[in-house]
């Protein structure tokens, strides 16, 4: 690479779903606008696990990469020499056997959130990079938003004082419009128990990643301490959870973090009216404000009743009708540690993602949730219905 050339990454593209679509409208965004002059990115390849044709048209909706290989099945897609890493976008339920079978093929994995249904799961993904060499990374984008550098930093100069709490909330209110259902089907994957549903692994994700950049990430590596969890679960007619709550306690460090999720109510019905995360300190709180997967804009308050609105905007390229959701960043990180051999993310460790999928599995099973063997197997299975599109 001539000096002064951004180093180009090239993706495969896992399925055609919804995040698909919003993350290959970023990764098609002009890296210049926001301000990342080192790195670009390149969609080679996408797949859908029901058709070429529907690969097709993706490239369609997305607008863009309309020179990318196309594929009518994902063990297609692993087995192109020109892809340098996978990104999988497909239900959580998928995510085990569909990062396997990328890492198999020895590429590289960007996987989706939650990583996986269970945290034997994650150890194994983590395992097998380790063992073939490659970049593994879960897609919790929101760690790498310049807001949360800013706050992580923020915390870590002391600004305000300890931190001895984070509470932190992510729900919508899907009630049907009559009577006492939710408004998905119950084939949805927000809340079948064959595509992992419920709240926990859709949304608390997000909650627990707040109380683990500020309690957990920042605890000096010589000290890392888990946490002890305690949850409850409200249970939807599916299975899945619809409503809990999750405490993580840190003894230790005597901090604990409130994480929350519901499908029964909104974290912020009047639109900026409360903090949808408060990390609180001796010297004062960070508020952060509605969504927490996609903040825009956080306030610092101090105990003598200073505050500071501070808002991040995500930039917009004007050459592709300002778009920008803020999906790029997280990209531009998978970019740098290809670029720089590293084969985990400093922002998301290997070990921080095993913590918090076993976070995640304590709650499942505290709240009595149950799924099938087929999404839950830590055996890697090529042949398995999650990968060749049968399921
Ligand atoms: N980072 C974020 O902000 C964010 C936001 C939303 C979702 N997500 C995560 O991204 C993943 C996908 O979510 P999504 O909203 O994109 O879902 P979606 O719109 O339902 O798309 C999922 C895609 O997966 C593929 N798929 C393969 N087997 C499937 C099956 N049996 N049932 C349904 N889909 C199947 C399908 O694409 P093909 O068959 O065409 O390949 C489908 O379009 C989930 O793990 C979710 O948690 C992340």
């Amino acid at each position: 690479m001539a000096a002064g050339n951004p180093y180009t990454v090239k993706w495969g593209i896992m399925a055609t779903g919804g995040i698909a679509e919003t993350f290959c409208k970023d990764l098609l965004c002009d890296p210049k606008v926001r301000d990342a002059h080192d790195v670009r990115h390149e969609i080679v390849a996408v797949a859908s696990s029901s058709s070429k044709k529907r690969a097709e048209e993706f490239l369609k909706t997305i607008d863009g990469a309309f020179d990318a290989k196309t594929y009518g099945s994902y063990p297609e897609l692993v087995a192109d020499p020109n892809i340098d890493i996978v990104y999988v976008a497909t239900p959580h339920s998928h995510h085990f056997q569909n990062a396997m079978l990328a890492l198999e093929a020895g590429k590289h994995v960007l996987c989706e959130k939650a990583f996986t249904v269970t945290a034997a799961q994650t150890r194994k993904l983590v395992e097998t990079a380790k063992a073939k060499n490659l970049f593994l990374m879960e897609a919790v984008w929101t760690r790498y938003f310049p807001l949360s550098i800013q706050i992580r930093k923020r915390i870590t100069s002391g600004e305000i004082g300890t931190v001895y709490r984070t509470i932190g909330d992510l729900s919508f209110n899907s009630n049907a419009a009559e009577g006492k259902g939710l408004s998905f089907a119950d084939s949805h994957r927000m809340i079948n128990v064959d595509l992992a549903g419920g709240a926990i692994l859709d949304l608390g994700v997000y909650p627990l990643t707040w109380v683990f950049q500020t309690l957990y990430h920042l605890q000096p590596e010589q000290d890392k301490e888990a946490p002890t969890v305690v949850a409850a679960s409200n249970k939807y007619t599916t299975g899945a959870d619809e409503n809990t709550a999750i405490i993580c306690q840190f003894p230790r460090h005597n901090s604990l973090g409130v994480a929350t999720t519901t499908l029964r109510a909104h974290s912020d019905p009047e639109n900026d009216a409360v903090p949808v995360i408060r990390i609180q300190g001796s010297e004062g709180e960070i508020q952060v404000f509605f969504p927490a997967f996609r903040p825009l804009k956080y306030k610092v308050v101090k105990k003598n009743g200073e505050s500071q609105l501070v808002d991040c905007p995500i930039p917009g390229d004007p050459a592709r009708n300002g778009w920008g959701h803020g999906m790029f960043w997280e990209a531009d990180e998978c970019a740098r540690c290809l670029r720089d051999g590293k084969k985990e993310s400093a922002t998301l460790p290997w070990t921080e993602s095993i913590v918090i999928m076993e976070t995640m599995e304590a709650a499942l099973k505290q709240g009595g949730i149950e799924y099938p063997e087929l999404i839950t197997t830590d055996v890697y299975d090529p042949k398995s219905p999650l990968n060749t599109g049968n399921q």
